[in-house]
Protein backbone atom coordinates (compact mmCIF):
# COMPACT_ATOMS: atom_id res chain seq x y z
CA UNK A 1 0.00 0.00 0.00
CA UNK A 2 1.25 3.24 -0.70
CA UNK A 3 0.41 7.20 -0.52
CA UNK A 4 -0.46 8.74 -3.90
CA UNK A 5 -0.61 12.27 -5.24
CA UNK A 6 -3.88 12.69 -6.70
CA UNK A 7 -1.93 14.30 -9.64
CA UNK A 8 0.14 11.04 -10.40
CA UNK A 9 -2.75 8.28 -10.07
CA UNK A 10 -3.89 6.58 -13.28
CA UNK A 11 -6.46 4.03 -14.70
CA UNK A 12 -6.81 0.55 -13.00
CA UNK A 13 -4.98 1.40 -9.43
CA UNK A 14 -6.82 0.20 -6.81
CA UNK A 15 -8.16 2.42 -3.90
CA UNK A 16 -6.28 0.81 -0.70
CA UNK A 17 -8.84 3.19 1.80
CA UNK A 18 -12.25 4.85 1.43
CA UNK A 19 -11.34 8.11 0.21
CA UNK A 20 -13.63 11.10 2.25
CA UNK A 21 -13.95 14.46 0.76
CA UNK A 22 -12.03 17.30 2.57
CA UNK A 23 -15.09 18.25 4.82
CA UNK A 24 -15.44 14.43 5.44
CA UNK A 25 -18.32 13.08 3.44
CA UNK A 26 -17.99 9.60 1.63
CA UNK A 27 -16.72 9.48 -1.76
CA UNK A 28 -15.25 6.29 -2.99
CA UNK A 29 -14.96 2.83 -0.97
CA UNK A 30 -11.90 0.59 -0.43
CA UNK A 31 -11.22 -1.42 -3.65
CA UNK A 32 -12.64 0.55 -6.05
CA UNK A 33 -10.48 -0.20 -9.10
CA UNK A 34 -9.81 3.85 -10.19
CA UNK A 35 -11.15 5.15 -14.28
CA UNK A 36 -11.31 8.44 -15.79
CA UNK A 37 -14.54 9.42 -14.15
CA UNK A 38 -12.82 8.48 -10.40
CA UNK A 39 -9.76 10.48 -11.28
CA UNK A 40 -11.87 13.11 -12.30
CA UNK A 41 -13.50 13.27 -8.90
CA UNK A 42 -10.63 13.04 -7.03
CA UNK A 43 -9.68 16.17 -8.39
CA UNK A 44 -12.51 18.30 -8.62
CA UNK A 45 -12.65 17.74 -5.16
CA UNK A 46 -9.08 18.92 -4.43
CA UNK A 47 -8.32 16.20 -2.87
CA UNK A 48 -3.88 16.04 -1.91
CA UNK A 49 -3.08 11.73 -2.19
CA UNK A 50 -4.91 8.66 -1.64
CA UNK A 51 -3.78 5.62 -0.66
CA UNK A 52 -3.61 2.77 -3.37
CA UNK A 53 -2.48 -1.17 -3.84
CA UNK A 54 0.85 -2.27 -4.79
CA UNK A 55 4.39 -0.49 -5.01
CA UNK A 56 5.52 2.70 -5.76
CA UNK A 57 6.51 3.23 -8.88
CA UNK A 58 8.07 6.31 -10.45
CA UNK A 59 5.59 9.03 -11.83
CA UNK A 60 6.13 11.78 -14.03
CA UNK A 61 6.80 14.85 -12.24
CA UNK A 62 5.17 18.22 -13.10
CA UNK A 63 7.69 20.02 -15.52
CA UNK A 64 9.74 23.02 -14.14
CA UNK A 65 8.34 25.88 -15.95
CA UNK A 66 10.18 27.77 -18.21
CA UNK A 67 10.78 31.59 -17.89
CA UNK A 68 9.16 33.39 -20.33
CA UNK A 69 10.89 36.15 -21.74
CA UNK A 70 8.99 39.05 -20.35
CA UNK A 71 10.84 38.21 -17.03
CA UNK A 72 14.11 38.30 -18.13
CA UNK A 73 15.71 40.11 -15.46
CA UNK A 74 12.78 40.43 -12.91
CA UNK A 75 13.25 37.22 -10.81
CA UNK A 76 10.52 38.81 -8.20
CA UNK A 77 7.72 39.14 -10.86
CA UNK A 78 8.30 35.69 -12.24
CA UNK A 79 8.44 34.02 -8.40
CA UNK A 80 5.70 35.98 -7.94
CA UNK A 81 3.62 35.27 -11.08
CA UNK A 82 4.45 31.65 -10.87
CA UNK A 83 3.48 30.81 -7.49
CA UNK A 84 -0.12 32.21 -8.61
CA UNK A 85 -0.95 30.23 -11.92
CA UNK A 86 0.39 27.18 -10.14
CA UNK A 87 -1.85 28.24 -7.22
CA UNK A 88 -4.45 28.28 -10.25
CA UNK A 89 -3.82 25.67 -11.88
CA UNK A 90 -3.91 23.17 -8.43
CA UNK A 91 -6.24 20.39 -9.55
CA UNK A 92 -4.55 20.19 -13.29
CA UNK A 93 -2.13 17.22 -14.08
CA UNK A 94 0.66 19.71 -15.48
CA UNK A 95 2.80 16.47 -17.21
CA UNK A 96 -0.47 16.06 -19.40
CA UNK A 97 -2.00 18.17 -22.50
CA UNK A 98 -3.62 20.61 -22.49
CA UNK A 99 -2.97 21.59 -18.84
CA UNK A 100 0.97 21.70 -19.58
CA UNK A 101 0.84 24.21 -22.25
CA UNK A 102 -2.06 26.08 -20.98
CA UNK A 103 0.50 26.44 -17.51
CA UNK A 104 3.12 27.84 -19.85
CA UNK A 105 0.50 30.58 -21.56
CA UNK A 106 -0.87 31.39 -18.54
CA UNK A 107 2.33 32.03 -16.93
CA UNK A 108 3.44 34.06 -19.69
CA UNK A 109 0.72 36.12 -19.34
CA UNK A 110 0.29 36.55 -15.74
CA UNK A 111 4.16 37.78 -16.17
CA UNK A 112 2.93 40.41 -18.78
CA UNK A 113 -0.09 41.22 -16.70
CA UNK A 114 1.99 41.99 -13.75
CA UNK A 115 4.64 43.99 -15.47
CA UNK A 116 2.15 46.25 -17.14
CA UNK A 117 -0.29 46.49 -14.92
CA UNK A 118 1.92 45.88 -10.97
CA UNK A 119 -1.46 44.44 -9.52
CA UNK A 120 -2.19 40.83 -9.83
CA UNK A 121 -5.85 40.47 -11.68
CA UNK A 122 -8.61 38.16 -12.49
CA UNK A 123 -10.10 36.26 -9.30
CA UNK A 124 -8.42 38.64 -6.98
CA UNK A 125 -11.00 41.36 -7.63
CA UNK A 126 -13.66 39.72 -6.82
CA UNK A 127 -15.73 41.12 -3.74
CA UNK A 128 -15.82 38.67 -1.14
CA UNK A 129 -19.04 40.08 1.21
CA UNK A 130 -20.46 36.70 0.82
CA UNK A 131 -18.58 35.71 3.13
CA UNK A 132 -20.66 37.41 5.81
CA UNK A 133 -23.74 35.61 5.50
CA UNK A 134 -23.64 32.16 7.25
CA UNK A 135 -26.75 30.46 6.96
CA UNK A 136 -26.92 26.79 4.82
CA UNK A 137 -30.07 27.03 3.76
CA UNK A 138 -31.88 23.92 2.20
CA UNK A 139 -32.22 22.61 -1.57
CA UNK A 140 -34.26 25.36 -4.23
CA UNK A 141 -36.45 24.70 -7.05
CA UNK A 142 -34.91 25.31 -10.52
CA UNK A 143 -38.57 26.63 -11.59
CA UNK A 144 -39.14 28.69 -8.32
CA UNK A 145 -36.11 30.54 -8.81
CA UNK A 146 -37.24 31.69 -12.79
CA UNK A 147 -40.77 31.79 -11.89
CA UNK A 148 -39.91 34.34 -9.60
CA UNK A 149 -38.06 37.13 -11.44
CA UNK A 150 -40.73 38.45 -14.22
CA UNK A 151 -37.82 39.43 -16.53
CA UNK A 152 -37.33 35.90 -16.77
CA UNK A 153 -40.60 34.57 -17.31
CA UNK A 154 -40.37 35.04 -21.01
CA UNK A 155 -37.60 36.51 -23.39
CA UNK A 156 -37.66 40.19 -25.01
CA UNK A 157 -39.75 40.68 -27.76
CA UNK A 158 -37.04 41.26 -30.11
CA UNK A 159 -35.49 37.76 -29.43
CA UNK A 160 -38.88 36.27 -30.13
CA UNK A 161 -38.75 37.94 -33.75
CA UNK A 162 -35.44 36.96 -33.94
CA UNK A 163 -36.10 33.38 -32.79
CA UNK A 164 -38.95 33.15 -35.66
CA UNK A 165 -36.72 33.73 -38.07
CA UNK A 166 -34.25 31.15 -36.80
CA UNK A 167 -37.17 28.98 -36.80
CA UNK A 168 -38.12 29.07 -40.02
CA UNK A 169 -35.94 27.70 -42.94
CA UNK A 170 -37.34 29.81 -45.66
CA UNK A 171 -36.02 33.42 -44.08
CA UNK A 172 -34.43 35.54 -45.75
CA UNK A 173 -31.69 38.10 -46.03
CA UNK A 174 -34.71 40.67 -45.25
CA UNK A 175 -36.30 38.53 -42.62
CA UNK A 176 -33.02 38.43 -40.57
CA UNK A 177 -31.98 42.19 -40.45
CA UNK A 178 -36.28 43.44 -40.17
CA UNK A 179 -35.89 41.40 -36.72
CA UNK A 180 -33.10 43.00 -35.21
CA UNK A 181 -33.80 46.78 -36.70
CA UNK A 182 -36.42 47.42 -34.08
CA UNK A 183 -34.03 46.93 -31.26
CA UNK A 184 -31.21 50.45 -31.87
CA UNK A 185 -29.35 48.92 -29.38
CA UNK A 186 -28.87 45.19 -30.12
CA UNK A 187 -28.18 46.75 -34.17
CA UNK A 188 -25.58 48.75 -32.68
CA UNK A 189 -23.73 45.69 -30.71
CA UNK A 190 -24.16 43.65 -33.56
CA UNK A 191 -22.78 46.33 -36.09
CA UNK A 192 -19.26 47.16 -33.66
CA UNK A 193 -19.39 43.05 -33.64
CA UNK A 194 -19.18 42.61 -37.37
CA UNK A 195 -16.79 45.74 -37.81
CA UNK A 196 -14.40 44.18 -35.14
CA UNK A 197 -11.48 41.97 -36.32
CA UNK A 198 -14.06 39.23 -35.38
CA UNK A 199 -14.99 38.98 -39.33
CA UNK A 200 -12.14 40.66 -40.72
CA UNK A 201 -10.48 37.42 -42.65
CA UNK A 202 -14.38 36.91 -44.11
CA UNK A 203 -14.68 40.99 -45.11
CA UNK A 204 -11.19 40.66 -46.32
CA UNK A 205 -11.80 37.56 -48.44
CA UNK A 206 -14.59 39.78 -49.76
CA UNK A 207 -12.40 43.16 -50.64
CA UNK A 208 -13.68 45.17 -53.27
CA UNK A 209 -17.51 43.97 -52.20
CA UNK A 210 -17.92 45.66 -49.44
CA UNK A 211 -17.04 48.94 -47.90
CA UNK A 212 -13.91 49.17 -45.13
CA UNK A 213 -17.06 49.52 -42.93
CA UNK A 214 -20.13 47.87 -42.53
CA UNK A 215 -22.42 50.52 -41.75
CA UNK A 216 -26.16 48.27 -42.04
CA UNK A 217 -28.01 45.40 -40.94
CA UNK A 218 -28.25 44.20 -44.51
CA UNK A 219 -24.73 44.51 -45.13
CA UNK A 220 -23.88 42.21 -42.04
CA UNK A 221 -26.26 39.89 -43.08
CA UNK A 222 -24.86 39.30 -46.38
CA UNK A 223 -20.64 39.05 -44.17
CA UNK A 224 -21.63 36.93 -41.58
CA UNK A 225 -24.80 34.60 -43.18
CA UNK A 226 -28.62 35.04 -42.16
CA UNK A 227 -28.59 32.01 -39.53
CA UNK A 228 -25.32 33.20 -38.37
CA UNK A 229 -26.57 37.07 -37.46
CA UNK A 230 -29.84 35.90 -36.35
CA UNK A 231 -27.72 33.19 -33.76
CA UNK A 232 -25.14 36.13 -32.70
CA UNK A 233 -28.24 38.25 -32.19
CA UNK A 234 -30.15 35.65 -30.17
CA UNK A 235 -27.69 35.66 -27.43
CA UNK A 236 -27.33 39.49 -27.27
CA UNK A 237 -30.46 40.50 -27.44
CA UNK A 238 -30.69 38.64 -23.90
CA UNK A 239 -27.30 40.03 -22.29
CA UNK A 240 -29.35 43.40 -20.78
CA UNK A 241 -31.78 40.75 -18.47
CA UNK A 242 -27.91 39.92 -16.76
CA UNK A 243 -26.99 43.02 -16.07
CA UNK A 244 -28.21 44.11 -12.63
CA UNK A 245 -27.03 42.56 -10.41
CA UNK A 246 -25.72 43.47 -6.64
CA UNK A 247 -21.92 44.37 -7.11
CA UNK A 248 -21.12 42.97 -3.87
CA UNK A 249 -21.94 39.93 -5.19
CA UNK A 250 -20.31 39.12 -8.17
CA UNK A 251 -17.85 41.82 -10.25
CA UNK A 252 -19.86 42.18 -13.17
CA UNK A 253 -17.09 43.51 -15.03
CA UNK A 254 -14.93 40.29 -14.60
CA UNK A 255 -18.00 37.69 -15.09
CA UNK A 256 -18.74 39.24 -18.26
CA UNK A 257 -14.50 39.34 -19.37
CA UNK A 258 -14.71 35.46 -18.49
CA UNK A 259 -17.77 35.27 -20.69
CA UNK A 260 -16.21 36.69 -23.58
CA UNK A 261 -13.44 35.09 -23.11
CA UNK A 262 -15.27 31.98 -23.18
CA UNK A 263 -16.74 32.69 -26.15
CA UNK A 264 -14.00 33.90 -28.23
CA UNK A 265 -12.29 30.77 -26.89
CA UNK A 266 -15.60 28.47 -27.72
CA UNK A 267 -15.60 30.14 -31.82
CA UNK A 268 -11.93 30.00 -32.49
CA UNK A 269 -12.26 26.03 -31.26
CA UNK A 270 -15.79 25.41 -33.32
CA UNK A 271 -13.66 27.29 -36.02
CA UNK A 272 -10.59 24.49 -35.66
CA UNK A 273 -12.47 21.70 -35.25
CA UNK A 274 -15.65 22.00 -37.18
CA UNK A 275 -17.53 20.36 -34.30
CA UNK A 276 -20.63 23.03 -34.53
CA UNK A 277 -21.30 26.34 -35.95
CA UNK A 278 -18.67 29.39 -35.26
CA UNK A 279 -21.44 31.58 -34.18
CA UNK A 280 -23.70 29.45 -32.26
CA UNK A 281 -20.18 28.24 -30.34
CA UNK A 282 -19.58 31.94 -29.68
CA UNK A 283 -23.06 32.61 -28.28
CA UNK A 284 -23.06 29.69 -25.78
CA UNK A 285 -20.06 30.80 -24.69
CA UNK A 286 -21.57 34.02 -24.04
CA UNK A 287 -24.18 32.52 -21.87
CA UNK A 288 -22.36 29.34 -20.50
CA UNK A 289 -22.61 30.84 -17.32
CA UNK A 290 -25.59 33.01 -16.95
CA UNK A 291 -27.15 30.41 -14.28
CA UNK A 292 -24.73 31.67 -11.82
CA UNK A 293 -26.10 35.65 -12.36
CA UNK A 294 -29.63 34.18 -12.06
CA UNK A 295 -28.78 32.01 -9.01
CA UNK A 296 -26.88 35.23 -7.36
CA UNK A 297 -29.77 37.44 -7.78
CA UNK A 298 -32.49 34.97 -6.94
CA UNK A 299 -30.53 32.65 -4.24
CA UNK A 300 -28.19 35.26 -2.62
CA UNK A 301 -27.90 33.27 0.62
CA UNK A 302 -27.26 29.89 -0.90
CA UNK A 303 -24.89 30.81 -3.73
CA UNK A 304 -22.80 32.26 -0.20
CA UNK A 305 -23.18 28.97 1.29
CA UNK A 306 -21.85 27.62 -2.19
CA UNK A 307 -19.00 29.66 -2.59
CA UNK A 308 -17.97 29.59 1.39
CA UNK A 309 -18.15 25.48 0.65
CA UNK A 310 -15.78 26.05 -2.27
CA UNK A 311 -13.49 28.00 -1.04
CA UNK A 312 -13.38 25.53 2.31
CA UNK A 313 -12.83 22.79 0.63
CA UNK A 314 -11.18 23.74 -2.13
CA UNK A 315 -13.28 22.42 -5.16
CA UNK A 316 -15.15 23.75 -8.04
CA UNK A 317 -18.35 26.21 -7.46
CA UNK A 318 -20.34 23.84 -9.69
CA UNK A 319 -19.99 20.90 -7.00
CA UNK A 320 -20.65 22.97 -4.11
CA UNK A 321 -23.51 24.52 -5.99
CA UNK A 322 -24.87 20.78 -6.50
CA UNK A 323 -24.11 19.92 -2.80
CA UNK A 324 -26.46 23.42 -1.74
CA UNK A 325 -28.63 23.78 -3.68
CA UNK A 326 -29.77 20.59 -5.75
CA UNK A 327 -28.61 21.50 -8.77
CA UNK A 328 -25.19 23.65 -10.04
CA UNK A 329 -25.58 27.25 -12.44
CA UNK A 330 -25.05 24.95 -15.65
CA UNK A 331 -28.26 23.08 -15.27
CA UNK A 332 -29.95 26.26 -14.37
CA UNK A 333 -29.05 28.09 -17.47
CA UNK A 334 -29.45 25.22 -19.50
CA UNK A 335 -33.32 25.09 -17.96
CA UNK A 336 -33.85 28.94 -18.80
CA UNK A 337 -32.37 28.21 -22.29
CA UNK A 338 -34.66 25.37 -22.70
CA UNK A 339 -37.76 27.15 -21.27
CA UNK A 340 -37.17 30.17 -23.57
CA UNK A 341 -36.59 27.54 -26.90
CA UNK A 342 -33.71 28.15 -28.03
CA UNK A 343 -31.74 26.59 -30.52
CA UNK A 344 -31.41 22.63 -28.88
CA UNK A 345 -28.02 22.31 -29.31
CA UNK A 346 -26.82 25.52 -28.01
CA UNK A 347 -28.95 24.78 -24.84
CA UNK A 348 -27.32 21.51 -24.47
CA UNK A 349 -23.91 23.42 -24.85
CA UNK A 350 -24.76 25.33 -21.79
CA UNK A 351 -26.47 22.78 -19.59
CA UNK A 352 -23.35 20.38 -20.19
CA UNK A 353 -20.39 22.15 -19.79
CA UNK A 354 -19.07 20.84 -16.27
CA UNK A 355 -20.95 17.60 -16.94
CA UNK A 356 -19.88 15.70 -19.46
CA UNK A 357 -20.94 12.37 -18.90
CA UNK A 358 -24.43 13.05 -18.69
CA UNK A 359 -25.06 13.68 -22.59
CA UNK A 360 -24.93 11.35 -25.21
CA UNK A 361 -22.92 13.03 -27.54
CA UNK A 362 -20.22 15.51 -26.02
CA UNK A 363 -18.48 17.18 -29.37
CA UNK A 364 -20.66 20.38 -28.72
CA UNK A 365 -20.72 20.67 -24.93
CA UNK A 366 -16.75 19.71 -25.24
CA UNK A 367 -16.14 22.86 -27.16
CA UNK A 368 -17.73 24.94 -24.28
CA UNK A 369 -16.17 22.86 -21.03
CA UNK A 370 -12.53 22.90 -22.91
CA UNK A 371 -13.71 27.05 -23.89
CA UNK A 372 -14.36 27.61 -19.73
CA UNK A 373 -11.16 26.05 -19.24
CA UNK A 374 -8.89 28.13 -21.17
CA UNK A 375 -10.59 31.29 -20.57
CA UNK A 376 -10.23 30.01 -16.77
CA UNK A 377 -6.64 28.67 -17.13
CA UNK A 378 -5.33 32.19 -18.97
CA UNK A 379 -6.91 34.49 -16.23
CA UNK A 380 -9.79 36.06 -18.54
CA UNK A 381 -11.98 37.55 -16.04
CA UNK A 382 -13.77 35.90 -13.12
CA UNK A 383 -14.97 32.66 -13.28
CA UNK A 384 -15.94 31.83 -9.78
CA UNK A 385 -13.30 29.31 -9.27
CA UNK A 386 -10.08 29.93 -7.24
CA UNK A 387 -8.78 26.83 -9.20
CA UNK A 388 -9.18 25.29 -12.55
CA UNK A 389 -11.49 22.91 -12.68
CA UNK A 390 -9.80 19.64 -14.07
CA UNK A 391 -10.07 19.13 -17.87
CA UNK A 392 -12.87 15.87 -18.99
CA UNK A 393 -10.10 13.74 -20.71
CA UNK A 394 -13.30 12.50 -23.10
CA UNK A 395 -14.12 16.09 -24.04
CA UNK A 396 -10.37 16.86 -25.05
CA UNK A 397 -10.28 13.58 -27.11
CA UNK A 398 -13.22 14.54 -28.62
CA UNK A 399 -11.84 18.29 -29.91
CA UNK A 400 -9.02 15.94 -31.53
CA UNK A 401 -6.60 18.73 -31.35
CA UNK A 402 -2.45 18.39 -29.89
CA UNK A 403 -1.79 21.02 -27.04
CA UNK A 404 0.51 22.73 -29.22
CA UNK A 405 -2.76 23.15 -32.23
CA UNK A 406 -4.26 24.38 -28.74
CA UNK A 407 -1.47 26.71 -27.85
CA UNK A 408 -1.41 28.43 -31.40
CA UNK A 409 -5.17 29.24 -31.35
CA UNK A 410 -4.85 31.08 -27.83
CA UNK A 411 -3.23 34.10 -28.70
CA UNK A 412 -6.24 34.78 -31.29
CA UNK A 413 -8.68 33.92 -28.69
CA UNK A 414 -7.40 36.93 -26.89
CA UNK A 415 -7.53 39.46 -29.21
CA UNK A 416 -11.02 38.43 -30.29
CA UNK A 417 -11.97 38.67 -26.14
CA UNK A 418 -10.06 42.39 -26.01
CA UNK A 419 -12.19 43.20 -29.29
CA UNK A 420 -15.68 41.80 -28.26
CA UNK A 421 -15.43 43.89 -24.84
CA UNK A 422 -15.23 46.88 -26.70
CA UNK A 423 -17.88 46.32 -28.98
CA UNK A 424 -19.95 44.90 -25.90
CA UNK A 425 -18.95 47.48 -23.36
CA UNK A 426 -17.29 50.62 -25.62
CA UNK A 427 -16.25 52.26 -22.43
CA UNK A 428 -13.77 49.03 -21.84
CA UNK A 429 -9.86 49.74 -22.01
CA UNK A 430 -7.62 47.13 -22.60
CA UNK A 431 -5.56 44.85 -21.55
CA UNK A 432 -8.41 43.17 -19.82
FE1 LIG B 1 -19.68 27.22 -15.50
FE1 LIG C 1 -17.33 29.55 -16.81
Amino acid sequence: MVTRAVTELSPGMVLAEDVLTPGGRFLMPRGTVLDVGHLKSLLAWNLAEVRVAGEASPCPDAPAAAAPDAAQGRPDVLEAAEAAVRERFACCILAASPCDVLFRLALDREVRRRLAEGVPAGEGGEDRSWRMIESEPGHLAMDALLRDEPQLVSPPEVYLRISAVLGDPASTVEDAAESIKHDPSLAAKLLRLVNSSYYARTMRAMRGRFPAKIDSLSRAVTVVGARQLATLALGVSVLPLFQDIPQNWVNMRLFWEHSVGCAAAAQALAEATGLVNPETAFVAGLLHDIGRIIAFKQAPAHMAAAMRRAEAEGCPLYLAEREVLGFDHAALGGHLLQKWQFPANLEKMVRYHHDLDEPFIIDEPAVVHLADVVATAMGWGGSGNRRLPAVDPAAWAALGLTGEALAALVPGMEDRLADTMRSFFPDHQGPL
